[in-house]
């Protein structure tokens, strides 16, 4: 069967066996299956890089509803199935006038693998909103409910992405939202330009998803158009020593200072100054208008990106002794 419509990198492997799971009791039955030599569970292929035909039976996580499951007259709480489509439900949530998850616009990917990575954009991440998520372990089959302690998240990391790795599935996401006195966040710079562009002076929640879904539009590409995963890289964090080397060197480099001791540095920046911006091999490249994605213009291989990637990091090392390590997960 063709994976190449279930991953957004758009990378033509397939799966030896496929099936797609609509209800938990579906799910369940998916894992006991005795015949098939290993399981591999797909849900939106939004940060995903695959590398080789799936020799097992791939499991396509497809469960739909989003549900209010507690109020008040300030804040919701809303269940939503791992299989709704991340921006689809954040649209939902803004067409109810529920906030939060505005910065969060146009994401790709579904609810299910938000919490593994955490995801995040323009000052917010999930965990700002998260409560909960239910899970199916793998092996035991056995429901659990992770809090946001459990979780564990870090900066495009979670629990799920470490210890956890493999070993549960995520089949709802508890958040909560505003129901009014909206907590606006447009202090990440280009959102207050955006706004400012459209003369907005008073922004509501939709105002806000507007511009951050036009800065998106104008800097990443469309998945649908030209298959990537997103920021390919995690923007690296440096300890004050290696900073003070860095920004004396690069005195115009971007930062963000993030405590006494550590700096985060865009990986787009390093990657732009080291000539890849726009670079083209084969049908593997570095998009032209944010050096932190790579992309699959048709018909590069999974192998294609990760040679490209080796080089990136090799050159970024070099050239700036830091290393970057990619956010995507790499499936070999
Ligand atoms: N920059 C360059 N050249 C580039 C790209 C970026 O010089 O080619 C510079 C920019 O000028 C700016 C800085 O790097 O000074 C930061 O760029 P940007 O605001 O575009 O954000 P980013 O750090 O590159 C991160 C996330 C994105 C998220 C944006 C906005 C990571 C790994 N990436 O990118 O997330 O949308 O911030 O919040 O943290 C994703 O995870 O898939 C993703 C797109």
């Amino acid at each position: 069967i063709p994976l190449k419509n279930y991953n957004t990198f758009g990378i033509a492997v397939t799966a030896k066996y496929f099936c797609e799971v609509t209800t938990l009791e579906e799910l369940k039955e998916a894992l006991c299956l005795k015949d098939y030599p290993s399981k591999f569970i797909l849900s939106g292929g939004s940060n995903m890089l695959l590398t080789t035909n799936i020799n097992a039976l791939v499991i396509y996580i497809n469960l739909k509803g989003i549900t209010v499951v507690n109020e008040d007259e300030n804040h919701v709480t809303l269940k939503i199935m791992a299989g709704e489509n991340w921006h689809n439900m954040v649209l939902w949530t803004l067409k109810n006038n529920y906030g939060g998850l505005e910065n969060m616009s146009l994401i790709p990917g579904k609810v299910g693998t938000a919490p593994i990575q955490n995801i995040g954009a323009y000052g917010v991440e999930l965990k700002d909103h998260f409560v909960k998520c239910q899970t199916i372990n793998t092996k035991t089959l056995e429901e659990h409910f992770f809090s946001k302690e459990d979780c564990k998240f870090g900066y495009r990391d979670s629990f799920f992405k470490q210890e956890g790795k493999g070993k549960h599935i995520i089949t709802a996401v508890f958040l909560e939202l505003t129901k009014k006195n909206h907590i606006l966040n447009t202090s990440y710079g280009s959102i207050e330009e955006e706004l400012k562009k459209e003369n907005i002076t008073n922004p509501t929640i939709q105002d806000v998803s507007n511009a951050v879904i036009a800065i998106r539009q104008s800097k990443l590409p469309d998945p649908k158009e030209i298959g990537n995963s997103g920021s390919f890289f995690k923007n690296p964090i440096i300890l004050e020593k290696e900073f003070k080397e860095f920004s004396s060197k690069n005195p115009d480099a971007p930062f963000y200072k993030l405590s006494e001791k550590e700096y985060k540095i865009p990986a787009g920046w390093l990657i732009e100054q080291s000539g890849f911006k726009g670079k083209r091999y084969g049908d593997a490249g570095v998009h032209t208008k944010q050096a932190l994605v790579l992309v699959n213009y048709g018909n590069a291989s999974g192998e294609e990106i990760v040679q490209l990637a080796s080089k990136i990091i090799k050159e970024v090392q070099m050239k700036f002794n830091i290393a970057i390590v990619p956010e995507v997960n790499i499936i070999k």
